[in-house]
């Protein structure tokens, strides 16, 4: 079974349900805590043993390019001030020069479209995708968990949640045949089905392993939900050709990309932080 070894970051969009904050803002700069969204999820997949991070940037997303290279006047600054430990915190999550690969979605078709566009920089071996503006809070990192539940059964694994029945209606959405309670197998995968049409409420969450052959049906470009290019409708095409898993993950999902689940999350990680937590709950409670 081949190593997955290259995480895309899909990080084109529009974030239209969080304007203005990102009217000249990339949402995915959005900050949780003290640091921005793509951040966690970069911290994330490298925990998960990723080597190689492919960011699907856009117009208006430079400030994303910065946060992942040396800010050299800054550093020169701490390192004359004796910043030591400031200086540390700055490099300690920084990928290796060379192992971050940046490509432009020209326009934001869908997220479908946008992993297409990593194409030729992924080749022809199994991939994560991780969607920067949701976030897990785990012990185990989610794609972690997601590896290990690879190193089983190989081909397709989705991180998986169940909502809300008259929910579905927001989620690309699992049909299933076995359950046992955390994995199960995906028989078919609609995206964003009316609660009365829904096979399950078992959601599709922002963490995927993939298998190459997405690409293939990615370049038909055909036209899904919303008028844009759906992942969801190309991964339901490998049903049937790979084995095709979701995984029910151990941890909070936070859906950071409106302001309701951003000031969600903000608590919740903040409440994480023993330099915090106790303060912000007495906030919180005086609130
Ligand atoms: P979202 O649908 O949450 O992001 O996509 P969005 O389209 O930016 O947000 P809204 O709905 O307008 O508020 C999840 C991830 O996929 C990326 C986004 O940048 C986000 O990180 N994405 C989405 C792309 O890279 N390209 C696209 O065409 C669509």
């Amino acid at each position: 079974m081949d190593t997955v070894r290259k995480a895309v970051f899909p990080v084109a969009g529009l974030g239209t349900r969080f304007l203005p904050a990102t009217k000249a803002m990339p949402k995915e700069m959005l900050t949780i805590v003290d640091r921005p969204l793509i951040q966690y999820v970069v911290e994330e997949a490298k925990a998960a043993g990723i080597e190689e991070f492919i960011f699907v940037t856009g117009r208006g997303k430079s400030s994303l390019e910065d946060h992942f290279d040396m800010a050299y006047e800054l550093e020169d600054t701490l390192s004359k001030r004796d910043k030591v430990q400031q200086l540390e915190d700055l490099h300690a999550w920084l990928p290796d020069a060379g192992h971050v690969i940046y490509t432009r979605q020209q326009a934001p078709l869908g997220l479908g479209h946008a992993v297409w566009c990593a194409r030729h920089i992924v080749g022809n071996e199994p991939f994560a995708v991780l969607l920067p503006d949701e976030l897990v809070l785990s012990d185990t990192p989610c794609l972690k968990q997601m590896m290990g539940v690879y190193a089983q059964v190989g081909g397709n694994v989705l991180a998986t949640m169940d909502v809300p029945k008259d929910q579905t209606n927001r989620y690309g959405i699992l049909a299933i045949a076995k359950d046992d309670g955390r994995k199960v197998e995906v028989t078919g995968l609609v995206e964003k089905p009316d609660p009365s049409d829904a096979p399950s409420n078992l959601s599709i969450t922002g963490r995927y392993i993939l298998q190459p052959e997405v690409f293939g049906h990615l370049s038909k470009k055909e036209r899904g939900a919303g008028n844009e290019i759906q992942l969801t409708d190309a991964m339901a095409k490998m049903i049937g050709s790979h084995p095709f898993h979701g995984y029910r993950f151990d941890g909070e999902r936070h859906d950071c990309g409106h302001a309701l689940g951003f000031l969600k999350a903000n608590m919740a990680f903040a409440l994480q932080r023993d330099e915090l937590a106790a303060d912000l709950k007495e906030f919180l409670k005086d609130l």
